[in-house]
């Protein structure tokens, strides 16, 4: 559903690219996690999705669309829905309702399935009591959700988050993560640019980025089975998998599925003789 091929960007008086030779292919319904520190090239990587940044080499396609093909851009910006880290920047009217409405009306889609797909929406990420409240109410998480539902308005099949969890609070990141992970469920492909890795561990795949490359990428279990890598590309894998891996080094025979806490207690508690 999107490729990278070969793709190198740089940035106008940049000394190095900020992406260099990225190959990279997302599947229809995948949910795949982007990590990496700050400067890695996620931010571009997520822009290049949508084509508000072009390769200086290569090609990116979305939907069979390459980006660099003016005649599509537009078609592309339908397919694929940006969501950005400040939710205040990304509401724009007073109202909920009126605010999820906005992008549609812009596309002067007809009022009717307006309301169906304003109702849809709020629905789909669990606002719709909201829906006549005041904006400057809600808390970040649900402000957050309500950026995201004046996406779905627009009906993407892909949904790209740079960041967006960054500027909430733990309730409202668990929020966001649930609402993500419905749509996800209900077919959206997901690409989710996070600095937090404990939000990774229920991916399809994470791709991990260093210095404008791609320095692993595989099902969650398998990254944090590079546990030297990740260091390498400064970060820290979930603590939950550091305390696995500690409790291994023990002689626990855990498994590298258990990447939660939950999943975690599961398997130990069979081994632990005093339960
Ligand atoms: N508008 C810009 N002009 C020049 N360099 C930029 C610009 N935006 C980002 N960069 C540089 O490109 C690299 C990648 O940045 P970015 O994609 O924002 O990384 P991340 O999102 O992982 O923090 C960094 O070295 C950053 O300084
Ligand atoms: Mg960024």
């Amino acid at each position: 559903m999107i490729r990278f091929d070969h793709v190198t960007f740089q940035y106008e008086k940049a000394l190095s690219p900020a992406l260099s030779d990225i190959d990279l292919t997302i599947n229809e319904g995948e949910f795949v996690a982007v990590v990496g520190h700050n400067g890695s090239g996620k931010s571009t990587l997520a822009k290049h999705v949508n084509g508000l940044l072009l390769p200086t080499q290569g090609t990116v396609t979305v939907c069979g669309m390459e980006t660099s093909n003016e005649d599509v851009l537009l078609n592309i910006r339908q397919k694929v829905g940006m969501a950005f880290q400040n939710p205040d920047n990304q509401l724009v009217t007073t109202i909920v309702e009126e605010d999820v409405a906005f992008g549609p009306e812009n596309l002067g889609i007809d009022p009717n399935e307006i309301r169906t797909r304003v109702d849809e929406a709020l629905a789909s990420v669990g606002m719709t009591e909201y829906a006549s409240f005041a904006v400057h109410h809600l808390s970040g998480g649900q402000k957050q959700r309500i950026a995201i539902a004046g996406i779905l308005a627009l009906k993407p099949q892909i949904l790209v988050l740079d960041e967006a969890s960054a500027m909430l609070d733990p309730n409202g990141r668990a929020e966001l993560l649930e609402t993500v992970h419905k749509l996800h469920k209900e077919g959206m492909t997901i690409l989710m640019v996070t600095q937090y890795m404990e939000e990774t561990t229920g991916c399809d795949r994470i791709v991990v980025m260093n210095r404008g490359k791609v320095v692993l990428d595989g099902k969650p279990e398998e990254v944090f089975q590079h546990t030297d890598l990740l260091f390498e590309s400064n970060l820290v894998p979930p603590e939950t998998v550091s305390v696995r891996d500690a409790l291994r080094s023990m002689g626990y025979a855990l498994s590298d599925k258990a990447m939660t806490a939950e999943q975690l207690a599961e398997e130990l508690c069979p081994l632990l003789s005093i339960i």
